[in-house]
């Protein structure tokens, strides 16, 4: 009776023990995780942007994502002394990352408007833009409100539809969401919206590459000046702070000029 009992104590230890243990293998195991995890963190700024943007950000042929606001935020990483790793989130995605911490910044040719500013905090801005149209060379369209009645090819959730939004209505039948700006304006080319709008930048370079003499571009006055940010997270001081000190030396140094140069082919 007496040995067992002291068997059973002693087997009871043993698994207490054991346990203990093991716990602390496993909490040791993540505490040392998280801090490697953290302390490498610091050093990579993990970038997020719709690579389908043209001349801001693309995808090329290798998976490489190339474009000003990569070139931009590259820059700014090494005036900081960080690595930095881009990622294709797509449009809706990136707000989803930034806002899970999938990634540390957003950087895609994004309008700070009032909106946005509500969920997220924008570096100082980099970059002026605005909508402009973008049509078959014989359409009739010559301001933004001949546009009423006709297909409007917009990127989903960007300026773009606001604008056409804001002249024809939140329901307008017309309009036509893309998750990409490619999308519409490949839906443009086989005549199946009448319009694009999307930002100017953007609209310039297709231009380019388009079939010569098929499309023209058309202003509108009610359009307004947009200006471009780095989004992180609300309250991401430590990275924003970064971005911003990291782009104020490249602006000052003449690097960013230099970008805005290989890219726009004269001074910003
Ligand atoms: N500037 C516009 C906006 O903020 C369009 C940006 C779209 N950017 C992109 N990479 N698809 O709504």
């Amino acid at each position: 009776m007496h040995r067992q009992e002291e068997a059973k104590g002693l087997r009871k230890g043993w698994i207490i023990a054991s346990v203990f243990l093991a716990l602390m293998l496993v909490l040791s195991a993540c505490g040392g995780g998280q801090k490697t995890g953290s302390e490498s963190d610091k050093n990579v700024l993990r970038v997020g942007t719709d690579a389908a943007y043209p001349p801001f950000e693309k995808q090329e042929g290798s998976g490489e994502i190339t474009g000003f606001d990569i070139d931009v935020i590259k820059a700014i990483a090494e005036a900081e002394g960080l690595k930095v790793q881009v990622e294709h989130t797509g449009w809706d995605g990136l707000f989803e990352a930034v806002d899970s911490g999938k990634v540390d910044a957003g950087i895609s040719a994004i309008t700070i408007t009032k909106k946005r500013k509500k969920k997220y905090d924008f570096s100082e801005p980099y970059f002026e833009a605005k909508q402009l149209i973008l049509v078959p060379n014989d359409s009739d369209v010559s301001s933004l409100k001949d546009l009423k009645g006709k297909k409007i090819g917009v990127q989903s959730g960007t300026t773009g539809e606001i604008v056409v939004q804001k002249a024809f209505g939140k329901t307008y039948e017309g309009i036509r969401g893309y998750d990409d700006t490619p999308g519409a304006i490949d839906d443009l080319v086989i005549g199946r919206v009448d319009a694009v709008v999307a930002d100017n930048g953007v609209v310039l370079d297709y231009m380019k590459k388009l079939p010569k003499g098929k499309f023209k571009t058309v202003e509108d006055n009610s359009f307004e000046p947009e200006f471009y940010g780095i989004m992180v997270k609300k309250g991401n001081k430590e990275v924003l702070d970064k971005i911003n000190s990291g782009l104020k030396k490249i602006q000052e140094d003449g690097t960013f000029d230099e970008i805005y140069k290989k890219y726009f082919g004269q001074d910003s």
